[in-house]
């Protein structure tokens, strides 16, 4: 006992000392793009992934309720016992009709469907290959499965196609997400499935950040990118507005996942009314084409006024990374964007590389023009500030080392050699 207490407070410390503790912070979330923190004040929100502004709408809050009027509140047990119900069914039903899948099988979160997608497929002698900027659900269950696990350089088609077995006849599978998260950008989906194709390689993409956004009626990275993953993994927590998963598949592997994915055989099925109240997000995602376009024209604002200032990334996605590079700059850019009444996290490592430590800047649905062309004037005055540049990096070092070897410990199953780090998501 003495030995957890001792290395509990040792590596608690270890945070501290590296200004890199993060605090649960309780707020209030508004449904005009605002929220209220513990200080009672009101900022602009530039951190939610409730990308088309669902999570707090009326109509939405309402379809829960008549829900749980309907059904209750919990499920009572795992699926295969007396969990599931027939908003469970319906749900899986349309979100099968809605994406061009024959099953869907869901799950309480994106991190758990994620582990149930890499734990149960793969198998010792498989091959798993994934992008090294894939998500730490992702990362953490392929260093955990008992296949053999490589990651191929970020969107680099050569560098997998090097990596994807020749001749063998192993199982392999390549994954990716559809859009990444802590950059915003999108993989190569359209020239990845060309070459899984020709190596006899299945796909899964995990489109966390893409339902709902990108396509037609919201139907995210593959359709808009034209594809057909084998497997596709849709979280609820970001353009949903709620929270849970479901994983995407032909009929035989989601009779096979039903089965054996433990995280759905052995885990209390998500409650009825929130699969009630899930079926009618999709409605809302569907037909209200209306938040996607709100989307884009906040896209184009956010770059007419952002693109000339060093830092700046392009992106089509509501996911807009704004590069300081050092922890200490971004955490004292967090700071006065808090005092100019804006909330925006501050991303640091290992979540994002060493030395790309960033803003990550968030547009949804409920914000509006004149919020995101506050929001870059600040971005505009703080670049001219000389205060940030000024300040040193050295308190950082020391927690990027710990860090690192955090990282490496969890990759030590993976053959390549390389840099990389494990990402966390938002
Ligand atoms: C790409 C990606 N996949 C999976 C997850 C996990 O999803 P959930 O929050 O539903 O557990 C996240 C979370 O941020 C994510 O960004």
């Amino acid at each position: 006992m003495v030995m957890f207490s001792q290395r509990i407070s040792q590596q608690l410390q270890q945070r501290q000392q590296a200004g890199l503790s993060r605090q649960l912070q309780p707020v209030t979330q508004l449904n005009n793009g605002e929220l209220i923190d513990q200080q009672q004040q009101r900022l602009v929100n530039f951190s939610s992934n409730d990308y088309l502004g669902l999570a707090q709408d009326p109509e939405l809050q309402q379809a829960w309720q008549l829900g749980i009027a309907k059904f209750g509140c919990g499920s009572g047990a795992s699926p295969l016992v007396t969990g599931f119900s027939s908003a469970h069914a319906d749900l899986e039903a349309q979100l099968c009709e809605w994406l061009g899948f024959e099953r869907a099988i869901l799950f309480s979160s994106g991190f758990s469907a994620n582990q149930a997608m890499l734990f149960g497929l793969m198998q010792a002698g498989d091959v798993l290959i994934q992008d090294k900027l894939n998500h730490a659900s992702l990362m953490e269950a392929g260093s955990l499965c008992a296949a053999e696990m490589q990651r191929f350089k970020h969107n680099d088609i050569a560098h997998l196609e090097q990596r994807l077995p020749s001749q063998d006849n192993k199982p392999c599978l390549v994954v990716t997400e559809g859009v990444f998260s802590m950059d915003g950008d999108q993989a190569r989906l359209s020239a990845i499935e060309s070459v899984c194709h020709q190596h006899q390689a299945w796909l899964a993409v995990d489109d966390a950040h893409g339902i709902g956004v990108l396509g037609d009626n919201g139907t995210g990275s593959c359709a808009a990118a034209g594809i057909k993953p084998n497997i596709l993994v849709v979280t609820f927590g970001k353009a949903f507005g709620l929270s849970g998963a479901a994983i995407l598949c032909d009929r035989n592997t989601g009779d096979y996942l039903t089965q054996f994915a433990r995280h759905h055989v052995y885990s209390t099925a998500i409650p009825p009314s929130q699969a009630y109240a899930l079926s009618h997000a999709v409605k809302m995602i569907q037909t209200q084409q209306w938040r996607r376009d709100k989307l884009n024209d906040l896209n184009e604002c956010y770059a007419d006024q952002c693109q000339k200032l060093a830092g700046y990334v392009a992106t089509k996605t509501p996911i807009k990374p704004f590069i300081y590079g050092s922890v200490n700059k971004v955490m004292l850019a967090s700071e006065k964007l808090k005092q100019a009444g804006f909330w925006v996290g501050a991303i640091r490592p290992p979540t994002v590389a060493q030395n790309s430590a960033r803003l990550r800047i968030t547009l949804t649905a409920n914000h509006s023009q004149a919020q995101v062309q506050q929001l870059a004037q600040c971005l505009i005055q703080l670049a001219q500030e000389r205060s940030i540049l000024q300040t040193s990096d050295m308190s950082f070092k020391s927690a990027a080392c710990i860090d690192a070897a955090c990282t490496d410990a969890l990759c030590s199953k993976e053959t390549a050699t390389n840099e990389l780090g494990i990402r966390g998501g938002m």
